[in-house]
């Protein structure tokens, strides 16, 4: 993993804070805090045609979290990378539902209205028979939103204006139809937020907006940065990686939530709200106690009931654990390669003490880091101890990640507080991938892990650091090894060992290996599923128009050159087809172009199935993000989707710049201007066409 390298400062609605720049920082809290979170209200009037959501207790059913994909934001995605996202929110929601049970509402899941936004003014008199109904409606109400996602009114319950006596409302929005066979609704957005660009190692980020009854929240969003996902070095575990963090904190381990926390371990259906969950212990470390919390860490570090740490580098509070005493968990604030990465049991009992969620204690979970190690363990004082294994004395020092799957170099970040640990090596110190060709006497095997010795065959001095061999397991924690050209040697835990043939001595770890959860990584497989393109309309036509909009200071006689060339890159690129698929008449005076979507002989063919002209109908309306010297943002327009002739759709291709609104607003008109010209130029041109 990198390093926190550099300070950053992302102004949000005017504050300013201070991020670290982290190799995989997490956005929440900050996201959280610009997130306007709807609670339904507290007292419902009488006789209110709105529909409820039964609150009767049923037994717990696993959570399901649905996505609701924004329409057509996967077009900033390839086929390919759209997929990998579908299949990791599959993935995701159902290592959810195996892990959380909810008392599940009957009927579609609806969410709540801001009275507060939607009217001006509330009838205040008691005396009034339409006594704390709206009174009147707020002109300026445009529907509710999670975080900047527009909630469609189908999702929304519905809300009524009254006036101060009469028996029917003035005006009534209905409910919308709601979504079926949901617990949590979770907006996905792809987009090259502002956040996104500060922040060069954010994946995705995501915030909860609709609280219910009990204050469990059942709606948020995220927002995945399409950049990142575009890297190639994220892969799909990594991915699902994060997107499993960013939903348990939008699922409820967020500081903004640890006062709502309820305490529902009385008998009967009665829930109380949790006089405290986190309070600061004796050295200023911000803890929660909460019961099943305290238990685990207690059972973990063999010290009986102990609070859990938050991490002390976010600050006023963090949704993460202490990096220096949870390394490992799915929730700490810099997460580690997904192969090192686990749920572990104090994450879950958070789950637990929430009171929303039934949690399956069967599921699989561990922490190794610090596991025995004591109720001092972790600490900026004691973590220089290196007798236990964890910590590391020297930065640089090559030696063996804690799970030994991986080399380590000894080194720390923004989050450690000056301790250090072997962080897995960011190229080639993975024992457990086969490498035929190795230098020295290491083998590189899916049974390979990484022990510290100085096993030679020369009989030069050597350093004891992190080195390759091959083990096989005989027992829980009792294992042999081999070293290239060896037998099978064995390995007793916690010791030195010397082995045939070599000069020099071999550490065998204690309580690291062949415990069942050591296995190295699956190979990545990316389920290939058909994007969902049907739902899009088909362009039956070859002849789309193109319409650019670019930079004030271009020269038309320069841009001719190359723009048409460079925006066919983009869209082969945003469609996820072959730039051969795609042609273009010279470019206009106007900045437009026809499009033509053809299968000229030298082209394969289209991998995905779908045909190129539907990848391109997905780009239709959707701003596409893209850093050029010439333009930043591109989006096609369908400008005349009901004109006379329907078989031809025509296109327009705006390419935006930054920041030059005004220039922008006069296109526009002057576009708006030309439009009816366009129109019958456009069928001259497609009337050419063969
Ligand atoms: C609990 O987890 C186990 C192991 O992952 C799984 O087999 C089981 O189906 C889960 N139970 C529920 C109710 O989801
Ligand atoms: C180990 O980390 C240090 C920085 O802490 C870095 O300078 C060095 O190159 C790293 N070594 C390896 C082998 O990755
Ligand atoms: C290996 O390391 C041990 C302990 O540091 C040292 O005593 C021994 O001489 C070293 N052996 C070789 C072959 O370098």
């Amino acid at each position: 993993m990198k390093q926190c390298l550099t300070m950053v400062v992302i102004r949000t609605f005017g504050l300013f804070f201070m991020v670290k720049l982290c190799s995989l920082v997490c956005l929440h809290d900050y996201v959280q805090q610009d997130t306007h979170v709807v609670s339904p209200p507290a007292v419902i009037p009488h006789k209110t045609r709105i529909f409820r959501r039964s609150t009767t207790w049923a037994p717990q059913m696993p959570l399901r979290v649905t996505p609701w994909y924004l329409p057509g934001e996967t077009a900033l995605l390839t086929p390919s990378q759209s997929t990998q996202l579908h299949s990791a929110m599959r993935e995701v929601t159902k290592i959810i539902s195996n892990m959380l049970s909810v008392h599940r509402s009957e009927g579609p899941l609806l969410l709540n209205r801001d009275m507060n936004k939607y009217c001006r003014s509330v009838w205040g008199d008691p005396s009034l028979p339409n006594y704390k109904r709206c009174g009147s409606r707020d002109n300026s109400y445009h529907g509710e939103r999670c975080l900047d996602v527009v909630i469609p009114d189908s999702h929304l319950y519905g809300y009524e204006v009254w006036p101060m006596n009469g028996i029917e409302p003035d005006h009534v929005t209905p409910s919308g139809t709601g979504v079926l066979d949901t617990d949590f609704l979770l907006y996905v957005r792809v987009a090259q937020t502002e956040k996104c660009a500060l922040q060069p190692s954010v994946i995705a980020y995501a915030a909860y907006c609709q609280l219910d009854h009990s204050g469990r929240p059942i709606a948020g969003v995220i927002v995945f940065c399409p950049k990142r996902l575009k890297d190639g070095i994220y892969q799909h575990q990594h991915v699902m990686q994060v997107c499993l963090h960013e939903i348990l904190h939008a699922l409820g381990f967020s500081s903004s939530l640890f006062e709502r926390w309820i305490d529902c371990s009385f008998s009967g259906h009665m829930c109380s709200s949790r006089s405290r969950v986190t309070n600061t212990d004796e050295r200023g470390q911000l803890r929660i106690y909460t019961p099943n919390v305290m238990q685990r860490m207690g059972e973990h570090l063999g010290a009986g009931s102990v609070g859990a740490p938050l991490e002390n580098q976010e600050s006023p509070a963090s949704s993460h654990w202490e990096s220096r005493i949870m390394q490992g968990s799915i929730l700490t604030a810099s997460l580690s390669p997904p192969h090192l990465t686990f749920l572990d049991p104090i994450t879950l009992a958070a789950f637990q003490d929430m009171g929303w969620y039934g949690v399956n204690t069967s599921i699989h979970s561990h922490l190794v880091w610090g596991k025995g190690a004591g109720v001092y363990f972790g600490l900026p004082s004691t973590c220089q101890d290196k007798l236990a294994g964890f910590f590391c004395g020297e930065e640089g020092e090559i030696g063996c990640h804690y799970l030994h799957l991986d080399k380590g170099n000894c080194s720390t970040d923004a989050y450690l507080d000056g301790c250090r640990i072997y962080k897995p090596l960011i190229q080639g110190g993975e024992c457990w991938l086969l490498q035929e060709h190795h230098v020295s006497d290491e083998i590189y095997h899916p049974q390979s892990r990484c022990f510290f010795s100085n096993l030679t065959k020369e009989m030069k001095h050597e350093k004891v650091k992190g080195r390759c061999y091959l083990h096989r397991c005989v027992a829980p924690n009792i294992f042999q090894i081999k070293v290239q050209g060896s037998e099978w040697t064995d390995c007793p835990a916690g010791e030195w060992i010397e082995v045939k043939g070599y000069e020099g001595i071999l550490l065998c770890p204690n309580g690291r290996l062949c415990l069942g959860f050591d296995q190295p990584p699956a190979p990545t497989t990316v389920p290939t599923t058909t994007p969902i393109y049907s739902t899009f309309p088909q362009i039956t036509s070859p002849g789309l128009r193109v319409q650019l909009t670019t930079m004030q200071n271009l020269n038309w006689n320069t841009a001719k050159k190359f723009l048409t060339e460079e925006v066919l890159a983009v869209i082969a690129q945003h469609a996820g087809i072959q730039r051969c698929f795609l042609h273009a008449s010279t470019l206009d005076k106007d900045l437009s172009f026809v499009l033509m979507v053809g299968k000229p002989n030298n082209c394969h063919p289209h991998p995905t199935g779908s045909s190129p002209h539907s990848s391109i109908v997905n780009l239709i309306d959707n701003p596409i993000t893209y850093e050029s010297p010439h333009f930043s943002t591109v989006t096609i327009r369908l400008l005349s989707p009901g004109s006379q002739n329907s078989i031809f759709s025509e296109v327009s291709l705006i390419v935006g710049c930054v920041g030059v609104i005004l220039f922008c607003t006069m296109i526009l008109v002057i576009c708006w201007c030309k439009h009816r010209a366009r129109v019958s130029q456009v069928r001259d041109i497609y009337h050419a066409q063969p």
